[in-house]
């Protein structure tokens, strides 16, 4: 079988690796993929956007199944467009990437189904918003409406900051056009958890939980990140919270958008707070996370592809879907300077160990030789029996990943050490 996966940073990475482990796959292609994972998949020089040259990439190299990972390919329909062409593929339509592309849509959505969530208010006209911020409680979380790199999102402490938020983001363009609507929502407190579930759109089964750390350093401070680390599973995600998460949350999107017309399959993601008023949900993502990807395929013991498949053929509930009773922990090493201004182009360097369970991003290969060339660089995996074991090989390992000026948080899984 030959398999292209669309996307190219560490999460595609991880998926391209879990993939590998079924003896049906020939090849594997990815779609820009980068230099860091030439030695698990080709990579071909076609952006994730290029939508229209994927799919006749697709058609031409005959693929069998494609994965798209990414939320802005999928937002933009890559999914209906190599569906069109007849190539299956893992991941939503664009009508239901949407739960992603536009808050608004999610809120309302969750309004309208009863599925617990912020208080909110949605403007598109900037002066309306202004104006509700005189009398909102702080703090307040202004959103912008439109995928934004996931740095859309302000936690203002004061009213004067949400004001410049919404001007920035409506008067502004900070975000482009992903700023011209905004939610503005209730500030809710409470340990965050990640849960990614693969659907068909009528059964769902969620992976393994986990926790992503966001910020740039260490005890959550500094910057938002795409994030710098992770482990699963999470240990505020109890059984009880997971069932009451079933009931309230996740079967009840999964028929919301049925209801809608927009039956999602793929990955659902589901970004929770566990509130003192019970689990909420602070966002959805149509796709995979990262670098929740990093810590959940490495437990995964059925067969990826075989799941994915199913999500595609709408047999997931006859589908086995089992995770390791064990602990994971990812460790990123950015470029210093990340997620603001920093120096790329030196080489990276890892032992063959470590080489085994790294997840290469912002890299590419150059002269034959490995070099920097993005914010998050590598993410190192560890699988162990004790959360306290994966954290400490994770670390050992990362050791062996190097380059220069590297940057890591030196506190991953620590806060899950403490629950
Ligand atoms: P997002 O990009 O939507 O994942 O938001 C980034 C981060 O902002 C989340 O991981 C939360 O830590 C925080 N956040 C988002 N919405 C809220 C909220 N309503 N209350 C408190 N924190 C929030
Ligand atoms: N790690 C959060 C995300 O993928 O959006």
């Amino acid at each position: 079988m030959k398999i292209l996966v669309v996307g190219g940073g560490g999460r595609e990475h991880a998926i391209i690796k879990s993939l590998k482990k079924n003896p049906q796959i020939t090849q594997i292609f990815a779609a820009p993929g980068n230099g860091g994972m030439a030695q698990d998949a080709t990579c071909v020089p076609i952006g994730a956007l290029e939508i229209d040259k994927i799919v006749a990439f697709a058609v031409e190299n005959q693929i069998d199944y494609a994965v798209v990972a990414p939320d802005d390919p999928l937002v933009l329909g890559c999914v209906d467009a190599l569906t069109e062409k007849g190539i299956p593929c893992f991941g939503p339509r664009a009508n239901a990437a949407i739960i992603e592309g536009s808050k608004v849509f999610a809120k309302d959505l969750m309004k309208k189904y009863n599925i617990p969530t912020a208080q909110y208010e949605a403007f598109d006209n900037m002066e309306a918003a202004l104006n509700y911020l005189q009398t909102a409680p702080i703090p307040t979380v202004v959103k912008a409406d439109g995928l934004a790199l996931g740095k859309g999102v302000i936690i203002a402490q004061t009213r004067e900051e949400a004001c410049q938020a919404v001007r920035d983001m409506m008067e502004g363009g900070v975000f482009g056009k992903s700023g011209s609507r905004v939610v503005i929502e209730e500030f809710l407190t409470g340990p965050e958890v990640s849960v990614l579930a693969f659907t068909d759109g009528k059964t769902l089964k969620p992976m393994v939980s986990s926790m992503d750390h966001k910020r740039a350093g260490d005890n959550d401070t500094g910057l938002n990140t795409g994030g710098m680390g992770t482990v699963a599973p999470n240990p505020y995600y109890t059984d009880a919270v997971a069932a009451e998460c079933m009931e309230k949350i996740f079967l009840p999107t999964v028929a919301a958008m049925n209801a809608e017309g927009r039956s999602f399959t793929g990955c659902l993601y589901f970004g929770l707070m566990l509130t003192p008023n019970g689990p909420k949900v602070i966002e959805y993502n149509c796709r995979f996370g990262d670098p929740e990807t990093q810590v959940v395929l490495p437990l995964l013991e059925s067969d990826l592809l075989t799941i994915m498949q199913a999500t595609t053929n709408g047999t997931l509930a006859e589908t086995e879907v089992r995770f390791a009773d064990r602990h994971a922990c990812c460790v990123i090493q950015a470029s210093k300077g990340y997620p603001a201004a920093y120096e790329k182009g030196f080489e990276i360097t890892m032992t063959p160990e470590a080489a085994q369970c790294t997840y290469v991003a912002g890299a590419k290969l150059e002269n034959g030789k490995l070099v920097t060339a993005g914010g998050r660089v590598t993410g190192t995996t560890a699988v162990a029996d004790s959360l306290e074991e994966a954290i400490r090989e994770a670390y050992r390992l990362c050791d062996d990943v190097k380059f220069e000026n590297a940057y890591r948080r030196s506190d991953i899984g620590r806060r899950a050490l403490q629950a």
